[in-house]
């Protein structure tokens, strides 16, 4: 079984776009190489977050994240074992007023979200409206 944590956060004052990119990909090289899948998003100031994989591998994930003082205002969404991966892969985005209406990128989202449970996939919905639309 594996297990999910999701959040959202403020990227510390200033945050350069280069910083930003470099966190996103950072994210995506290390999490596709180690097996662990989910989501990173960067708008307006803000990440969205969703790690999977092995429960303790998440957990530790979490915690280096916590401590990472790019950003702050962590907020948990949930977190979860998982019966189903809702994610085949590790993805980043950066999302801008292009993405915003990339509606191959949306459809793409929702197929995710719709493996998780109601109530979950509610929240996380709310969330990416606010990020996306
Ligand atoms: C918003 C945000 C999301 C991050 N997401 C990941 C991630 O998914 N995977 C990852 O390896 N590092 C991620 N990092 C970087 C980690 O916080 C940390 O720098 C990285 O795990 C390297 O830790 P280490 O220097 O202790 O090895 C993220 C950082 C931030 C600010």
């Amino acid at each position: 079984m594996r297990y999910a944590i999701s959040y959202v956060s403020s990227a510390k004052n200033n945050i350069s776009e280069k910083e930003v990119e470099e966190i996103l990909d950072s994210a995506e090289e290390y999490n596709n190489t180690g097996d662990i899948t989910g989501l990173l998003l960067f708008s307006e100031g803000n990440f969205f977050q969703v790690i999977e994989g092995e429960e303790k591998k998440v957990r530790e994930l979490f915690e280096d994240i916590k401590n990472d003082e790019r950003h702050t205002n962590i907020i948990k969404l949930f977190e979860k074992p998982i019966h189903k991966p809702a994610f085949d892969g590790y993805r980043s985005d950066y999302v801008t007023e292009n993405t915003k209406f990339n509606s191959a990128k949306l459809r793409d989202y929702h197929r995710h979200v719709e493996v998780l449970d109601t109530k979950t996939q509610q929240a996380v919905e709310n969330v990416l409206r606010a990020f996306i639309y």
